[in-house]
């Protein structure tokens, strides 16, 4: 899936950040920035910048009033991913060694908090006018991401847990991040409080998507996703998919979620055979149904956003590539 926006912004965020990381070199302070560089140049799909850029421009300005913006929430994103790596236990990450598997813990621990202080580093080339208002969202933001991250966590040693609850958790521990990236783009070219909130909520519905195929990748994408597959079965993590299961599956779905629960040993048994019994439940098609719907909400406030020609077509296939990527 390619859209020629994409490749322009992507490329123009990656150089903004190459050049921003050159005042720290990988050579230098001891190895602290060394996976730092290490992360950033595996690359990703550098979508929270190209939604930065897309805003500003949709707003009507270059993008480049909005490099701060997109370099502080790409590096922001790839702070949380080598935390999350941690917390995770996670082997793999775009494909290659997660930072705590290649240093160790505590590497990847201390080059995290340097990249989430390089994001407020790059946020304040923000022109005066932008700053305060692109701070205040930024902090509000992160602090969302740790109360998201922390839900996760809870999670996995929950058996109650909703789906209004799995909403509110990825709501904050990646939606929230999403509908910043829009509307800090949009601050950055000066656009009205109003227009802002609606880029929000945009975004806002785009990260649910996002995040539920996220979760859709993890238990049945393929090697592409460049991640451990199964990684979240494997933590019992209370999925849309691990809830639709519990919920339809019937007695049989109960018997081999209680039976796993807690095992991290013989993970390949234990991820196929929860595998085996989300697609019994029908939980996959049940998880997109709810997914393209988010995407519907977030077309809707497009609309609003009297977003219309090229600006318009770009964020419907935006809306399409979040569903139907497969990494
Ligand atoms: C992964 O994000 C973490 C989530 C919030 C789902 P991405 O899928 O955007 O990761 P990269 O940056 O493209 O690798
Ligand atoms: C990560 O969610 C969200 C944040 C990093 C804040 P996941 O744990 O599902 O992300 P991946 O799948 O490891 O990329
Ligand atoms: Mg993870
Ligand atoms: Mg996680
Ligand atoms: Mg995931």
């Amino acid at each position: 899936m390619t859209h020629p926006n994409l490749t322009r912004l992507k490329d123009q965020a990656d150089a903004a950040i190459e050049a921003f990381l050159k005042q720290w070199p990988e050579s230098a302070g001891d190895g602290l920035y060394a996976p730092v560089h290490y992360l950033m140049r595996l690359g990703g799909k550098r979508l929270r910048a190209v939604l930065a850029l897309s805003a500003a421009e949709a707003e009507g300005t270059s993008c480049e009033v909005a490099f701060p913006a997109a370099m502080g929430v790409e590096l922001f994103h790839n702070f949380t991913l080598m935390h999350d790596d941690i917390m995770d236990a996670a082997p793999l990450r775009r494909g290659k060694e997660t930072v705590h598997i290649k240093w160790d813990e505590n590497a990847a621990i201390l080059s995290g908090d340097a990249m989430y202080t390089l994001a407020h580093i790059a946020f304040a080339q923000l022109s005066a006018e932008a700053l305060p208002k692109a701070l205040r969202l930024f902090n509000q933001t992160a602090l969302e991401v740790c109360l998201g991250q922390q839900s996760d966590m809870a999670f996995e040693t929950r058996n109650d847990v909703t789906v209004a609850e799995y909403m509110e958790m990825i709501r904050l521990k990646t939606s929230v991040l999403v509908a910043a990236s829009l509307a800090l783009g949009a601050i950055a070219a000066g656009a009205s409080e109003e227009r802002v909130q609606l880029w929000y909520a945009l975004g806002e519905e785009l990260g649910l998507a996002f995040q539920m195929q996220d979760d859709l990748l993890d238990a049945f994408g393929d090697e592409q996703v460049g991640k451990l597959l199964g990684g979240d079965i494997l933590a019992d993590k209370k999925t849309f998919l691990r809830l639709y299961t519990q919920e339809n599956g019937g007695m049989a779905a109960q018997e081999v979620l209680a039976k796993w629960d807690g095992q991290r040993h013989d993970a390949p048994a234990k991820i196929e055979a929860v595998r085996a019994a989300m697609t019994a439940a029908g939980a996959a098609n049940a998880a997109r149904d709810l997914m393209h719907a988010h995407v519907a909400k977030a077309m809707a406030s497009a609309e609003a956003l009297g977003l219309e020609g090229s600006h318009l077509e770009w964020f419907q296939f935006l809306g399409g590539m979040v569903t139907q990527r497969t990494s």
